[in-house]
C-alpha cells in the first residue's frame, strides 16, 4: 500500500475533481482561484478563507458567479469546523495558501502565525487524513510554501535549492518552515500525497499595501514619504504573481509525489535599486518631473533580524515541469503599476480604515 502511493501518479487529477483553495480571498490564492476556475470548468473549487485584513473578496468579483466557484468563510484554525467543511466537499486535492504572511507583523504578534501558520496547517491534514481514510489514489495535499525557510544567503554564488537546509529566521519563516515539516511528516508517516513549494517574493495587481511594492506605489501616488529599511541593500527575486500561480497549476497537475518544487523569477534587485524603478515609472505614468519622486526616499530603522539576500534555482521545476516565467520584470511592473492606476478605489478601500491605523502605527516606530 505504502509503495503504491508513492508511486502515484497525480497527473490522475485531470479528471474532474472538487479542490479546497485555502487563502483564495488573499494576494496569490485570488489568482490561483482564478486560474484553477476558469481552465478547469469541470473542477469544483471551494474557497476557504478567514477573511482576515488581508483577505478581500472584491478580488473575486469578476469570477465569483461562475458556477464552478463557492466561498465558504472559516478559520482554519478552528479543527472541528475543518473537519465539517471535509466532510461536506469530500475534496480530491487542497491547494492551501491561508497564512498570515507578513514579517513585520510576525515580529510583532508572533503567536497569531503558530496558529495559523501551524496549527491550521495541522488541522488541514487532519481533516485531509480522515477524509481519505487512507484511499489516496487521486488525492494530493499541495502546500503553498516560500523561499524564507532556508534563511539569507551572503555568497553571491549562492542560490537556494530544494535541498537547501532550513535556517528560518524570522517569527514568520519560522511557522512557514514548522508546517513544511508537518506536511512532510504526514507523507512519510500516514502515506498522505502531497507536494510542497518554495517561491520568492510575488508581485502584482491585488498586493496589499504593507508589502514593499504596493506600499511604495501607494505612497508615490499619495507623495508620502518611501521607507526604506537599513540602507536598502536587502535583495530580493521579484516573480509576477501570475506565474507563480501558473507554476501552482503545473505542479499541482504534474509533480511528482512527495517532491519539494522552488519557485521564482531569476530576477534579483536591491530594494533600492528597485524603488528607484519604481519612482521612476511612476513618475513617467503620472506624468511627474523626471525624478520627483526619488526626493521621498526616506531611509528609517532596518527591520529586525533583516534576511540579507534571498535567491531561488528554480531549475528542477523548469527541467522536470513545463514552466518559466512569461513576463519580464519591467513588463511585470508596468502591468501591475497600470493596474494599481486602475483601480485605485481598491487600494483606497483598503488604506482607510484598520490598515491606516496599523501604518501609523508601524512607521512611527521607525
Ligand atoms: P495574503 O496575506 O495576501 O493572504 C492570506 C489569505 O489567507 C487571506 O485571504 C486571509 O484572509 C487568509 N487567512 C489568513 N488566516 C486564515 C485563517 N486562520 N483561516 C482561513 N484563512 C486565513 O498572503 P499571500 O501573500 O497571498 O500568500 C499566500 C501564501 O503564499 C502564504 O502561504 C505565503 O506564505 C505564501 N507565499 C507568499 C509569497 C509572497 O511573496 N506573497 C511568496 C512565497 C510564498
Ligand atoms: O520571499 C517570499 C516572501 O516575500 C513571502 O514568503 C512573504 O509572505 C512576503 O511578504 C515577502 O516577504 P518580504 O519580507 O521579503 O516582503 P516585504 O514586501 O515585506 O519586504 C520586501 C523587502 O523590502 C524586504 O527586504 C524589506 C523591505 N521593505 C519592506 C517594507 C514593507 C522596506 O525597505 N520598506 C518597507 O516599507
Amino acid at each position: 500500500m505504502r509503495f503504491f502511493v508513492v508511486q502515484l501518479n497525480i497527473n490522475i487529477l485531470m479528471a474532474a475533481k472538487t479542490i479546497i483553495i485555502t487563502g483564495g480571498a488573499g494576494f496569490i490564492g485570488s489568482h490561483v482561484v482564478r486560474l484553477f476556475t476558469k481552465k478547469y470548468p469541470d473542477y469544483q473549487i471551494i474557497n476557504l478563507d478567514k477573511l482576515t485584513y488581508a483577505g478581500n473578496l472584491t478580488n473575486l468579483s469578476d469570477i465569483d458567479k461562475l458556477p464552478n466557484y463557492t466561498f465558504e468563510k472559516g478559520d482554519i484554525v478552528d479543527a472541528a469546523y475543518v473537519d465539517a467543511l471535509f466532510d461536506k466537499y469530500k475534496p480530491d486535492g487542497v491547494i492551501h495558501l491561508a497564512a498570515e504572511s507578513h514579517v513585520d507583523r510576525s515580529i510583532t504578534d508572533p503567536m497569531s502565525f503558530v496558529m495559523t501558520n501551524v496549527v491550521g496547517t495541522v488541522n488541514l491534514l487532519n481533516a485531509a487524513k480522515k477524509t481519505w481514510h487512507g484511499n489516496y489514489e487521486g488525492k494530493l495535499f499541495y502546500h503553498v510554501s516560500t523561499d524564507e525557510v532556508y534563511g539569507e544567503l551572503h555568497n553571491p554564488e549562492e542560490f537556494f535549492l530544494e535541498d537547501t537546509s532550513y535556517d528560518p529566521r524570522s517569527p514568520y519563516s519560522a511557522s512557514k518552515a514548522s508546517s513544511d515539516h508537518f506536511v512532510r511528516a504526514y507523507h512519510n508517516t500516514y502515506g498522505m500525497p502531497m507536494v510542497l513549494s518554495n517561491c520568492s517574493n510575488n508581485y502584482g495587481p491585488n498586493h496589499f499595501p504593507e508589502k514593499l511594492i504596493p506600499l511604495m506605489i501607494n505612497n508615490i501616488k499619495n507623495k508620502k514619504p518611501l521607507p526604506v529599511y537599513g540602507k536598502g541593500e536587502n535583495v530580493r527575486d521579484w516573480l509576477y504573481v501570475i506565474d507563480h500561480a501558473r507554476a501552482i497549476d503545473n505542479i499541482f497537475h504534474a509533480g511528482k509525489n512527495g517532491e519539494t518544487y522552488n519557485i521564482g523569477g531569476n530576477n534579483e534587485w536591491t530594494n533600492i535599486a528597485l524603488v528607484h524603478l519604481l519612482c521612476d515609472l511612476m513618475d513617467s505614468k503620472l506624468g511627474n518631473e523626471v525624478g520627483k519622486s526619488r526626493e521621498l526616499i526616506t531611509y528609517v530603522t532596518d527591520r529586525a533580524g533583516h534576511d540579507l539576500r534571498y535567491a531561488i534555482d528554480a531549475s528542477k521545476l523548469m527541467n522536470e515541469i513545463d514552466w518559466k516565467p512569461s513576463v519580464t520584470f519591467e513588463e511585470g511592473l508596468a502591468k501591475t503599476v497600470d493596474w494599481y492606476l486602475n483601480n485605485w478605489s481598491w487600494i483606497e478601500n483598503i488604506t482607510s480604515g484598520d490598515y491606516a491605523n496599523y501604518y501609523n502605527e508601524m512607521y512611527a516606530q521607525r
